[in-house]
């Protein structure tokens, strides 16, 4: 096979850029990717949404933890292909539009539920897709829920403080 043909099939075997349309955190995107480009990576190098974090990259320390059309989602795991048309939230879309805090983000503050920050805003996601689910979500709840977000730093128990004081406020808001 000459080096023409041989370029040519590389070439040809390069997979075609798919087009994915998706809103984040209420904000339109359209993007030409890769078939093989992940959800997480999309967010942090295509879209420069960095709060979402990348640790093992194969679906164990939820620090990638995202909420895609209301469910919370590994975006390790998640093809950008897979989320063309979903409705995706990450970290940044939690504090308000003035920069007040989320309710768990305030608690976390509050009951020094980080520490290095890494796991952070996987925690805060899975949490508020608990909490929006199970408003009255009790310590087993809480601590079932993050069960699949590792933190090497805090012990977790500043964590659940955090997610059962959070919970309670916003049960007292609504
Ligand atoms: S980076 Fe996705 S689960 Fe660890
Ligand atoms: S705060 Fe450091 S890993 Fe959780």
């Amino acid at each position: 096979m000459s080096d023409q043909t041989l370029s040519d099939q590389t070439l040809s075997d390069q997979p075609t850029p798919r087009q994915v349309r998706l809103t984040i955190n209420g904000k339109s995107y359209e993007r030409q990717v890769e078939p093989r480009l992940n959800l997480a990576d999309l967010l942090r190098h295509e879209l420069r949404l960095t709060g979402t974090h990348v640790g093992c990259e194969h679906g164990v320390c939820g620090a990638c933890s995202v909420i895609v059309d209301g469910v919370p989602a590994r975006a390790c795991l998640m093809l950008a292909v897979q989320a063309d048309g979903a409705v995706v939230e990450t970290v940044e879309g939690l504090a308000a539009a003035d920069g007040s805090l989320h309710p768990l983000q305030a608690a976390f503050r509050e009951h020094h539920g980080l520490q290095c920050g890494f796991c952070t805003s996987g925690m805060l996601m899975t949490l508020k897709a608990l909490l929006q689910d199970s408003p009255d979500a009790d310590e087993a709840a809480v601590r079932d829920a993050i069960s699949g977000n590792i933190c090497r730093c805090t012990g977790y128990q500043g964590i659940v403080d955090a997610a059962l004081d959070a919970a309670a406020q916003m049960r007292g808001k609504a």
